[in-house]
């Protein structure tokens, strides 16, 4: 079945902003984590929304596996055939969200909750995947008054909280030069309680 995103696939990875979008999410990775006290170094990650694996390629040097999932098949195909490029068995592709639950010790969504039909569901799934302790990061665009794209802050820290997430923080994550804009995307993260 054919997805809004495939069209956008193969040309994915040659806009110079994504590929900046991406470099600039995994150095605000590195800061969150230090704030959770998470290790990125042997960590079960799911990557959501992975589109053709920007963030995973970078994540994929020191984690232990990836789960990388997109509903756009075209998408993943671009990222399996850079996963078998490297000889990657640890980064595995999906459509579906995994079913086990309490597994990842990390889960990312790099530009994609905001596209979302039902994002607070979706993020109260993908918390379900977290062992305690594990730790969950979204970057989205920050949706303005009056505008239809993104979210707002409350809109983030609402969602991670219901999803039962403590420690949540939402703050402008970096700047990124879009097609000659300034753009500053918000961070938003959450942890699975060490008693649960
Ligand atoms: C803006 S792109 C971001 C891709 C990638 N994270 C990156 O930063 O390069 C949004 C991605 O979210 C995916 N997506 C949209 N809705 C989704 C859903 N319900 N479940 C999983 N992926 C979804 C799209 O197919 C697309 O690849």
């Amino acid at each position: 079945m054919s997805d809004s995103w495939d069209s956008a696939a193969p040309e994915w990875d040659t806009d110079v902003a994504v590929r900046a979008y991406a470099t600039a999410a995994m150095d605000s990775l590195r800061r969150v984590l230090d704030g959770y006290d998470l290790d990125l170094d042997n960590a079960v990650v799911c990557d959501f929304g992975c589109g053709t694996g920007l963030l995973t390629e970078q994540l994929a040097a020191s984690v232990a596996s990836i789960d990388a999932i997109d509903t756009s098949l075209a998408m993943l195909e671009v990222l399996d055939r850079k996963t078998a490029d490297h000889g990657w068995s640890h980064v595995t592709t999906a459509t579906e969200i995994p079913t086990g639950r309490g597994l990842h010790d990390l889960v990312v969504c790099s530009s994609v909750c905001g596209f979302l039909d039902d994002y607070p569901g979706t993020v109260d799934r993908l918390a379900g995947l977290l062992r305690p302790g594990g730790v969950f990061v979204q970057w989205d665009w920050e949706r303005v008054a009056g505008g239809d794209h993104g979210l707002t802050r409350d809109e983030i820290e609402q969602a991670i909280t219901s999803a039962g997430l403590a420690g949540c923080k939402v703050d402008t994550a970096f700047t990124v030069e879009v097609y000659g804009e300034q753009m500053a995307p918000l961070v938003g993260s959450g942890q699975r309680s060490s008693g649960e």
